[in-house]
This record gives C-alpha cells, structure tokens and sequence, in this order.
C-alpha cells in the first residue's frame, strides 16, 4: 500500500498536465534575460500582487534572503517573529551572509502588532546601537499552525515601518491559502508591504521555484544578490511553465486541502486527539507525548508526519491527498494516538 505523505505540503509532485506543459515550455537563457516562459511568470506574479515588478528563484529560502539583502545594509536589525522560517530554518543565513542582528517577537502564532513592532525598533541616532530598517511576517505562518494575517493587523505593521522608515517584506510561501481562508485578494496583501514572496512548490504542486515581488528597484538589486548566490537558472523556463500552470489551474484547489484538514481535525478531537494550535489552513499540530515515537508508529501503519519537539506532531494536506487518503489517514491516526 503507498504510504500517505502528510510530511509537508512540498511533497506534493507535479500532475501529467503540469509535466506536459513543462516539455513544451518556450525556454531561453534566463541569466541573458531571455526566457520568455519565466519573463511570462515574473508578470504574473507582479499582477497577482500588484507590485511593479517579480523575481523568479529557485526556492523560498533564497527568495527571502535576496529580500533582506536589497533592503538592508550589513549590521543593521531586522525584526521578526521568533517562529519565522528564516529565523528557524534558513541556517543563520541572515547573521552569516546579511550580517543582520535579528530581534525576534515571542507569540505562539507567529504574528505579532504594530505596537510589539514599534516596542524593538531601536531608533536613536546612536554610534552604539545597530539601526532597525526592516521587518519581516510570514503568512500563513508555518510553525505558528498556518496562521493568517487579518488586513488591518498587517496594515497597521505597516505603517509603523513607513514611519520609521524602515521595509517590510512578507514570506508569503502560503500566501494563496491565506487569501482562501481569509477572503482577502493577494493584491491586498500586496499592498501592506514593500516585497512579498511566494513559493509555487507547496500547496500550488510545482516542483520547484518561488516569485520576489516589489518595486522595479528594489527587484533590480535583487537580480544581483540572486546572480551573487548562484541563483541564476538557465533554461529555467521549464520550471516557470510549471509555476504558470499552477497559478493558472491550482489556486482555487487549496480550499480543498483546508477542508480536508479541517474533517481531519474535527474527527480526530470527536475522538479525544488534543491539537496544539487553531489550524484555518492546511497544517495542524498534534499535541502528543513520545512524538518521534508515534511518527514511527504511524509509518509503520502506512502514514508519514513529522516529529515536531517532543510533544508534537506536524500533518500538513496538500493536493496529492485524496478524500479517500484521507479517510485512510483519519482511521491510522485514530489508530496510534487516541488515547486509551
Ligand atoms: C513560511 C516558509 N517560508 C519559506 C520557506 C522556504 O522555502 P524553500 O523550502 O523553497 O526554501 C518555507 C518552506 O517550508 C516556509 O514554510
């Protein structure tokens, strides 16, 4: 029997329709400019944000990293949640090729206010202190349970950037299930901040790739750091024809990955399971003890999630799990960890 991926929402593999389009893609070498399929994508991300400009890279964690170094200056401060993907998972890569001193805000979501904002920012015109100019969020937040950021919360974050003249960027690697769950349009999102990222290798199923957006001065100094990272792909319009088709044919489909992970919750809670975190989107943390061990159990019966500390357990739905996976995976789950 093949073993139910609930890992991550990165496992998701692309469709024959998507693999079709990849093997006609019109391609050209992107280093020179001249792949129309990425130039094509990089103007669908701009519209779908509604930025001046996009950037096509090879993954979330550079496309984050290319938008710390094009608005900031080494030795500067950057403030972000102490649950944030580059804080967490991105190997010190702010400390060790940013030189960035990161301020973090505590909160079990991954969110933070205007007011926490504007309580770390270190404004004196002081030879001692290392100048806060800029602030990162993540939505949906991935260790804060997919949270989603309301419009007015990120606005007001924003303002407070605005007037401390510092940036904002947004990790928007699940932007599109923030916008399912909370009715908001990306170009809403778009507009409480000065870049937002987005990754086409999660819920949207492509193999690879994510989109910077912003201003066309900003995506410029971006185009240098990624070309310094080795970043630049050649015939990369292979994989932006991938990207298109899942903007154009994947988006509406990340309603179905919630639903599914909101019957998996609820039937799990009908049977005594604890959850760690609210979960509006597509991942939820099971509260468990032994968690290595039951990831282990469940393997065994068939369904791969992840160790996540000692006391929880992270499910992520994606698009290549079925109502009829998930039903196997409701009753492996119910199996290993209701309690007796
Ligand atoms: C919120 C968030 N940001 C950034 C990334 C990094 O993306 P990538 O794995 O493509 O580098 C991830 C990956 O899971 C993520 O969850």
């Amino acid at each position: 029997m093949d073993m139910i991926e609930l890992r991550s929402d990165t496992f998701t593999c692309p469709s024959p329709a998507m693999r079709k389009v990849m093997a006609d893609a019109e391609v050209g070498d992107d280093v020179y400019g001249e792949d129309p399929t990425v130039r094509a994508l990089e103007s669908k991300a701009a519209e779908l944000i509604g930025k001046e400009s996009a950037l096509f890279l090879p993954s979330g964690t550079m496309a984050n990293l290319v938008a710390f170094l094009a608005q900031t200056r080494p030795s500067d401060t950057v403030i972000l949640s102490e649950s944030a993907h580059p804080f967490h998972y991105e190997n010190a890569n702010l400390a060790m090729i940013g030189g960035l001193l990161v301020r973090t805000i505590p909160d079990p979501l991954g969110k933070f206010s205007a007011e926490q904002v504007q309580e770390q920012i270190v404004s004196e015109d002081d030879p001692h202190l290392s100048k806060t100019t800029m602030v990162s969020v993540e939505n949906t937040t991935n260790r804060g349970g997919g949270a989603c950021w309301d419009y007015h919360e990120l606005e007001a974050v924003f303002r407070v950037c605005q007037e401390s003249s510092m940036r904002l960027h947004c990790d928007g690697a699940r932007i599109f299930h923030a916008c399912i769950e909370t009715n908001i349009q990306a170009r809403y999102y778009g507009r409480c901040c000065d870049t937002l990222s987005f990754c086409l290798s999660k819920g949207l199923g492509a193999p690879a790739g994510s989109l910077l957006t912003g201003s066309t001065e900003v995506i410029k100094k971006a185009l240098r750091f990624r070309k310094m990272l080795g970043g630049g792909m050649r015939q990369a319009g292979v994989l932006a024809a991938a990207g298109l088709y899942a903007l154009e044919h994947h988006l509406s489909d990340l309603a179905e990955d919630h639903r599914r992970a909101r019957e998996c919750r609820r039937a799990l809670e009908n049977e005594g399971v604890v959850f760690a975190l609210p979960s509006p989107t597509n991942i939820l943390y099971i509260q468990t003890a032994n968690a290595a061990l039951k990831v282990k159990q469940l393997e065994e019966a068939g369904v791969r999630a992840l160790a996540y500390r000692d006391d929880r357990i992270r499910v992520v739905f994606h698009r290549d799990i079925s109502d009829a996976l998930l039903s196997r995976a409701i009753e492996v789950f119910k199996k290993i960890l209701v309690p007796a």
